[in-house]
């Protein structure tokens, strides 16, 4: 019998049907001093965020059973694919599941951040009444520019054109030709949208795609969505270019460091702020545990 180690927690429905299946599933979190261990007895492993697959922890693993390890999301930049490759474990993720919960975080703070929504509520809750002070603006006719044309930027897209926003894009890849929005090369993007949404990977080697030069390309009284990785954006210059009125407001669900340490950042008037839930909706991790559940399904048939 196949054994699947669970180290974030999973949807029950998935969790039985593996049991079904005839899986022996353990929905168990072991520290990282241990987990690498442990490791040696299962098959597979299924992650979310929270367990940090490194290389340290597959090292231990060596000479085990482990053959898979599966990210329950999109981003696999807690597991060390390298070193998991290199001892010849497979990593997959689970891609389709979350797009347009994703997509719709990322217009929440979109709508949050042009409304003062956040921060209506926070004022209101102590007494304030500030009519005047919440002025905002419509999404309808902006111009949203997003940066990383994968499944999330696409879903994103439908949204927004939904709303009778203008949607430009920019993607390491380049210009797609089934994709039927303008793509603009990075500068020329910044320079021109008025709501900028970023979903791609955080980059080690090159580091953070936006920083204070490509902030100030930014049109003045831009709006930035962050729902990809906190290191996409330099924390730093964000928080400066939100104090100079440069950029007039930021959502941000993704942090540098996770749970969140920055207190200026999410205490900034003009930043709508959740803690990394982008997936985080019952009906992207229903789909997830689906996919998970195929994936393991298939690898082991
Ligand atoms: C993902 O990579 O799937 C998303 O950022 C959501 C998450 O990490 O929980």
């Amino acid at each position: 019998m196949f054994r699947i180690l669970v180290s974030d927690g999973l949807q029950e429905n998935a969790i039985n049907k593996l049991l079904e299946l005839g899986f022996e599933v353990i929905d168990e979190h072991y520290d990282k001093e241990v987990l690498g261990e442990k490791l040696k007895d299962f098959e597979a492993l299924v992650v979310r965020s929270a367990t940090k697959v490194t290389k340290d922890v597959l090292e231990k693993a060596s000479g085990g059973k482990l053959k898979l390890i599966i990210r329950a999301g999109v981003g696999i930049d807690n597991i060390d694919i390298y070193t998991a490759h290199e001892k010849g474990i497979t990593v997959k993720n689970t891609p389709n599941a979350s797009s347009d919960s994703v997509a719709e975080l990322a217009l929440a703070h979109m709508f949050a951040v042009a409304r003062f929504v956040g921060t209506s509520n926070y004022t209101m809750r102590n007494g304030e009444w500030n009519k005047k002070k919440y002025e905002g603006i419509e999404l309808g006719g902006k111009t949203l520019g997003i940066i990383g044309m994968g499944r999330i930027g696409k879903a994103l897209a439908n949204k927004a054109t939904a709303l009778g926003m203008n949607v430009v894009y920019n993607d390491a890849f380049g210009k797609q030709d089934d994709i039927k929005y303008e793509f603009l090369e990075l500068n020329d993007l910044l320079k021109k949208s008025d709501f900028i949404s970023l979903h791609v990977p955080y980059d080690k080697e090159n580091g953070s795609l936006i920083r204070k030069e490509e902030l100030e390309l930014m049109k003045d009284g831009a709006y930035i969505i962050n729902c990809a990785r906190g290191k996409v954006v330099d924390e730093k210059a964000l928080l400066e270019a939100l104090d100079s009125g440069k950029i007039a407001g930021a959502g941000i669900d993704v942090f540098a460091v996770e749970p969140n340490t920055n207190e200026a950042l999410v205490n900034h008037p003009r930043v709508s702020c959740t803690p990394h839930i982008g997936a985080s909706t019952m009906e992207a991790q229903d789909r997830i545990g689906e996919e998970v559940v195929s994936v393991i399904q298939e690898f082991f048939s």
